[in-house]
Formats: C-alpha cells, structure tokens, sequence
C-alpha cells in the first residue's frame, strides 16, 4: 500500500499540474476515477423522437436494478449539462437510456449521440424497482413513461415462467409506441406477458382515463388484485394516485409511481427578484415562479443539477443572502448559509446564491 502510494506521489509531482487521473482519461476516458463515464457502444432510433442510446460504463458504476435511474452529463457548446434518465436495459446487461426529445438536452442526446461518444455518469438509484417477491403486476405508462417499466419486463418476463405481468401503454399512435414490436414479440413468446396499447388518435383524441376505473376494468379486469406501477406525465400519475386511493382499503400499498417531473402546487409563486450568483459574478430577473436553477442557466451560471424535480439534492447551493420560496409547498425559507435546492425553489425577494 505505501509502495502505491509513493508511486503515485512520483506520478503526480511528474504530470503536475494535472492529476495522473487526468492523463489516464485522456488515454483511456473510462478509465477515470474522478469522473465516472461511459462509452456509447450502440444507438438505435425508437420513434421519431426516440432514441436509445446503449452505453459501456467505467471503473465505479453498480450494476442497475430494473426500473432504477442514472444521472447523464453531456457536454454542449463546451456546457456540462446533467439530467435524469432511467436504465431501460435489463438488469445484468450493459446500461442503455431511451431518450425523448422534448427540450434542450434531450434534443441533443437523441438526435446528435453517435457511437464512440463519452457520457458523464452517476450511479444508478431510485427505488422503482420490482418487487422483491413475485406476485401478479399491473404496468400503466404513457409516453416515455414505459422506459423504466421496459427494463422490468426485459428482465422478468424471459427469466421467470411464472411471471403475471398486464401492461398498458398509451401513446399517440402504433408509430410513437416505444419498443412496440419488441413488446409484442415478447407477449407472444411469453404467455406471463400482456400487452395493450391504448392509441389516444385511434381512440378519436380521447386519452386513456384513469379518473374513474371503466377503462382499466375494460382492459384488466383483475386490477385491483395486482401490484401496479405507473410512470407517465403528471396528470396520469395523479389521476392513478387518486384512484387507488379510493380503490379500497390497502389500494394506495399497491400503487407505486415514478415521476420525471416535481409536483408543483399550483399558484405558488408570488413575487421574485433579483438573483445575483456571486462567485459567477451573474445576476438575473428571475419570476417568482422560476426555479433559481432555471434562472442560473438561463444568465450562464454553470449550475449543478441531477433530477431537477427535488429528488437527488446535487443542486444544493449556499444561500448567502434572502429568502427562497419551495415551489412544492409555498414555505417561503433562508437563512444565511444554508444549503438550497435550486431545482425547486424560486426568489422570495433579491436573493444572494454563493455559487
Ligand atoms: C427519475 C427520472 C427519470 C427520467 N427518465 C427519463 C427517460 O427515461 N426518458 C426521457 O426522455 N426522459 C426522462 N426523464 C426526463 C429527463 O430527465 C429530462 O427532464 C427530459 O429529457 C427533458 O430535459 P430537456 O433538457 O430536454 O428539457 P428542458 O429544456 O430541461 O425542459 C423540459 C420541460 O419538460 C419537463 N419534462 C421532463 N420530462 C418530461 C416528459 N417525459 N414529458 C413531458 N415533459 C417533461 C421538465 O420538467 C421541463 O419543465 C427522467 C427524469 C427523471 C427525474
Ligand atoms: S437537481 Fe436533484 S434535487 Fe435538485
């Protein structure tokens, strides 16, 4: 031990001022251990939004659990930009995301990612996973809500001959249904497998309703018994919410969902302000309803992020001066010092950031 150490005392008064770290990644970028990055090996268009990009990872990832996320970083115009994206491989394979362009990196990541391309990593987490013992499921996802679902399915249903898996899946049409020829082949292989999609134009633009259960005792007649999950946008997962909450009395233990964006309460920003980051010697107008994270980006500040919805905590940034508002909640809070989510919390007020 304290041979390697003197060896990487020489090594480093060698390749000062950069680290041995430094030069090893500029050989082999994997191999990096301030950084934990991965190499893209595969991408394969999905839909016309979609892509999945399938990536090998470096020294210090853990292997995922079906259903789990990762933060990715990528660099645009010279810009590390985080964001959250969940693992649709099956668990014990090599990690792959499925991305759908919607905004500025996801754009980027799913149009521009080419073979050989290094991504940024975290390791994967997240606890909507399968559970521990096998029991009937119930899957419901909408639009890119299917990723993580994709990656349980992946893993149980070729593995386990007594699989009971329903899923449902809405997207607009058959042509923007995620991984459909792949579902259907599996759920004609397997019979612990069912698929049905819900196609929102073939159903005259109405979209599948979880307000009341006509459609799921339509399509899944034993909902209630199974174990569901659901991952969708925030309408659906809150009208899934609401109805296993009225479903009976353990209803709410069997529903689990996974959100990619915070709840927010409605109306909850009041006035902003001005927002001066210091170290970065930036200031901005920020609405009273805009993230500070939002706000630092939009001004250049280089902010750190992860989920952006309140979950990770790697945007936490010292408040030097002012009071911040928690978009979730209303609280309006701040003392000098203390560590804020800028991903969800907005200017109470002129605010102070030490970043
Ligand atoms: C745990 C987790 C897992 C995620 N998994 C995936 C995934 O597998 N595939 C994927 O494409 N995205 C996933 N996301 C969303 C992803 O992290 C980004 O938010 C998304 O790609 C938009 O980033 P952007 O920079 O392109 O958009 P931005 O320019 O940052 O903003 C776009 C806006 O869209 C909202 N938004 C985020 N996701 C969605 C969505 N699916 N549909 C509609 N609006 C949305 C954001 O809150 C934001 O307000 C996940 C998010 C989380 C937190
Ligand atoms: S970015 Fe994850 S908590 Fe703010």
């Amino acid at each position: 031990m304290a041979q390697i150490r003197a060896l990487r005392r020489m090594a480093s008064l060698l390749t000062t001022p950069l680290a041995p770290e430094d030069f090893l990644a500029l050989v082999n970028p994997l191999a990096s251990t301030r950084q934990l990055r991965g190499v893209v090996t595969k991408v394969v268009r999905e839909t016309a939004d979609s892509t999945t990009i399938h990536f090998h990872p470096g020294r210090g990832w853990n292997a995922h659990a079906a259903g789990q996320w990762a933060r990715i970083g990528v660099e645009i115009d010279g810009v590390r930009q985080w964001r959250s994206y969940s693992l649709s491989a099956a668990a014990g394979h090599d990690p792959a995301i499925t991305v759908t362009a919607i905004g500025f990196v996801s754009t980027a990541l799913a149009r521009d990612t080419k073979v050989g391309d290094i991504l940024f990593l975290n390791v994967p987490q997240g606890d909507f996973v399968l559970p521990a013992h096998p029991r009937p499921l119930l899957m419901l996802t909408a639009g890119s809500g299917l990723t993580p679902v994709m990656s349980m399915i992946r893993t149980l249903v070729p593995r386990r001959p007594d699989a009971d898996v329903v899923l449902i899946h809405s997207a607009r049409t058959a042509a923007d249904a995620l991984f459909r020829d792949e579902l259907l082949e599996l759920a004609d292989q397997f019979p612990g497998l069912t698929v049905r999609h819900w196609y929102t134009r073939e159903e005259g633009g109405r979209r599948l309703d979880l307000t009341d259960p006509t459609d799921l005792e339509t399509l899944c007649p034993d909902w209630r018994s199974r174990a569901a999950y659901a991952c969708g946008p925030s309408d659906f997962l809150d009208a899934a919410t609401e109805l296993w909450e009225h479903s009976g009395d353990d209803g709410q233990a069997q529903l689990t969902i996974e959100r990619f964006a915070p709840v927010l309460l409605p109306g909850t920003g009041g006035a902003g302000g001005l927002v001066t980051f210091e170290k970065s010697d930036k200031e901005v107008e920020a609405g009273g309803d805009v993230p500070l994270l939002d706000a630092g980006e939009e001004c250049g500040v280089v902010m750190p992020s992860g989920c952006r919805m309140g979950i990770c905590r790697s945007c936490l940034t010292p408040l030097v001066a002012g009071k911040v508002r928690d978009l979730r909640t209303g609280e309006v809070h701040g003392d000098e010092g203390e560590l804020i989510q800028t991903c969800i919390n907005a200017a109470a007020g002129p605010v102070h950031l030490d970043i």
